[in-house]
């Protein structure tokens, strides 16, 4: 069976098995959900948007007041050192750094002498199957239970990942986030929506990850000459929508077809994926092709 983690994985400066690699039970990132997270998609051994990715890296790591324990250059060598040493051609790399462990449990920060402790592993980028992708996918709308920096790439993910379960549990592939009456984003993923031709994005504000995708989706939009809308989407305009997808570094671009039980869309397209989405997927492949295999 192929591993979901490759060998060698990096833990706090050295490279070493997965087996051999172990932190403190006093992690606070076990301990408290104390620390942050990315994650890389790599084409052809190439890291997508790598700058972007650990420029999100250290807002997130400001908005908890971490430092950070790499520079840019640190964190390229070792995501260079992790592809290579994984034996997939894409991949998925995933960095996490927590607030490290203190010989006691205290919910203040640890003295500054605690490192925080950093662990960065290579995984296969899994896709999305043809025949899934092209039927579309199942979502439900659920409350929005999560803190108020949602912005914040966190490794406390309690409330995304019982949404998520809920999802999973009534055979969907994704939970929508609702608060105060409007759409925010997926339980791991951003939301587009579409009406009357034009894309329909929510802002990014404190209440919504800032994906690295979704800045994809909105260039390809703009370089295509595609209408965009930015602003709150409104629980009617998700349900009057004519198309909905989701969109993730790991996803991609992948159409939600029906919504709490009912199909999205009226007309011909109604409870498949549509035109715009369908378009959007096949830029999205052109510049995967083009630009991110090529680095
Ligand atoms: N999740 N919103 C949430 C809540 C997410 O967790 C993610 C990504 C996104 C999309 O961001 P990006 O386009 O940068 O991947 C939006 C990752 C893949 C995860 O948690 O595994």
């Amino acid at each position: 069976m192929t591993p979901y983690v490759a060998d060698p994985v990096y833990l706090n400066g050295q490279f070493l098995p997965l087996a051999e690699a172990g932190i403190s039970p006093l992690d606070r990132g076990f301990l408290y959900g104390d620390g942050v997270y990315e994650v890389i998609p790599v084409y052809s051994r190439r890291a997508f948007r790598i700058e972007e990715h650990l420029k999100r890296l250290q807002s997130t790591l400001d908005g908890i007041r971490l430092t950070n324990p790499l520079t840019t250059d640190g964190w390229k060598a070792v995501v260079v050192k992790l592809i290579e040493g994984a034996p997939w051609s894409d991949q998925s790399i995933y960095l996490q750094v927590s607030r490290g462990a203190d010989n006691k449990r205290d919910h203040a920060f640890p003295p500054a002498t605690v490192p925080p402790t950093a662990f960065a592993f290579a995984s296969p980028l899994v896709t999305t199957p043809a025949d899934v992708r092209t039927k579309g996918v199942a979502a439900i709308t659920v409350p929005d239970l999560r803190w108020a920096r949602c912005d914040l790439k966190v490794i406390s993910l309690l409330a995304n990942v019982l949404a998520r379960q809920q999802a999973v549990e009534q055979g969907c592939a994704e939970a929508l986030l609702m608060r105060d009456g409007y759409m925010k984003e997926g339980a791991a993923s951003n939301i587009f929506v579409v009406r009357d031709g034009v894309l329909c994005a929510p802002p990014k504000t404190e209440l919504m990850l800032p994906g690295i995708t979704y800045d994809v989706i909105l260039e390809l939009a703009a370089q295509h000459g595609q209408p965009v809308r930015i602003a709150e989407i409104e629980e009617t305009e998700l349900r009057a929508a004519d198309e909905v997808w989701m969109t993730s570094s790991t996803k991609e671009i992948l159409a939600i077809t029906t919504l709490d039980g009912k199909p999205v869309g009226n007309g011909p397209h109604a409870g498949q994926p549509g035109p715009l989405g369908q378009q959007m997927w096949q830029w999205y492949q052109d510049f995967k092709n083009t630009v991110m295999r090529k680095g």
